[in-house]
């Protein structure tokens, strides 16, 4: 079996629609893998197909963690598998401050049970117990320079774009996936921002040898976390892939010769 994120074949409808038209594509772990391409091209289409959203159906092809088909599974027995998606448009929960978010979510991820007779059918037992995971969400923060004050708030709810984005990435280091997708993590990051996440993302990358694929549209935050591959996705499929003077040529060149590989 080898380890690897390995997309085979995969092709999907949205509402009827074949948008993603044969992606293949293998991430393994410690690997950081860039995908570009233009406005609708599939790119987050290829992200939510990969989590299991509804919404997208699959009529070919496989997902395969580690060996075994995502197919069958759940968004949460993704997660729980070790698959984390960072979305380009985090959905606002009011209501439901970020801390208990935070704390549900990763506690359900870690498959998390009362560990002890005397912890069953007590209250939050299925909770990670609060100082322990209180102790975890600081460090976090400080690894991110995030106020502790944002877990006080709804999630996403009246957060700016780039507080958004930060709030994803503060998930990640929680669950600490095995692979991860960040999609347009960068868009909405001032030029300090950027550097503080791509520098989490970088330490959580080494620390959990995570597999990483960054979908965006800029060269600047893969100045910051290099990629070792780029593929370049155009009407569904990876059309190209190359090492990182793909991006030179891409932010020189637009897409424009992107019609011209094809034929
Ligand atoms: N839920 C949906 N219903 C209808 N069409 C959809 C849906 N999701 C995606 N699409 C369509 O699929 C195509 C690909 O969209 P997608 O969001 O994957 O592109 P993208 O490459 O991520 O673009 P961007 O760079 O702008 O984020 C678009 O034409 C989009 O309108
Ligand atoms: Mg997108």
């Amino acid at each position: 079996m080898t380890l690897s994120l390995e997309i085979r074949d995969l092709h999907v409808n949205v509402a009827g629609k074949e948008i993603l038209k044969g992606v293949n594509l293998q991430v393994k772990p410690g690997e950081i893998h860039a995908l570009m391409g233009p406005n609708g091209s599939g790119k987050s289409t290829l992200s939510y197909a990969l989590m299991g959203h509804p919404d997208y159906e699959i009529t070919h092809g496989d997902i395969l963690l580690d060996g075994e088909s995502l197919l069958p599974l759940s968004t949460d027995e993704r997660a729980r598998r070790g698959l984390f998606l960072a979305m380009q448009y985090p959905v606002a929960v009011p209501g439901v401050t970020l801390y208990s978010f935070l704390h549900a979510a990763t506690s359900a991820a870690r498959g998390y049970e009362a560990r002890s007779p005397q912890q069953q059918g007590r209250l939050n037992a299925h909770l990670i117990p609060m100082r322990e995971f209180r102790q975890e969400v600081n460090e976090k923060l400080a690894l991110l320079e995030m106020n502790p004050t944002f877990l006080r708030r709804y999630l996403n709810d009246g957060f700016s774009g780039g507080e958004k984005k930060r709030a994803e990435i503060l998930q990640m280091a929680l669950l600490q996936p095995r692979y991860a997708v960040l999609d347009e993590t960068d868009s909405g990051l001032d030029i300090d921002a950027l550097r503080i996440v791509s520098g989490g993302v970088n330490t959580l990358h080494r620390e959990l040898s995570m597999g990483l694929l960054i979908i965006t549209h800029y060269r600047r935050i893969l100045d910051y976390i290099q990629p070792q591959v780029v593929h370049v996705f155009y009407e569904g499929r990876i059309v190209r892939s190359g090492d990182a003077s793909l991006v030179d040529m891409l932010e020189e060149q637009g897409y424009a010769w992107v019609k011209d590989w094809e034929s």
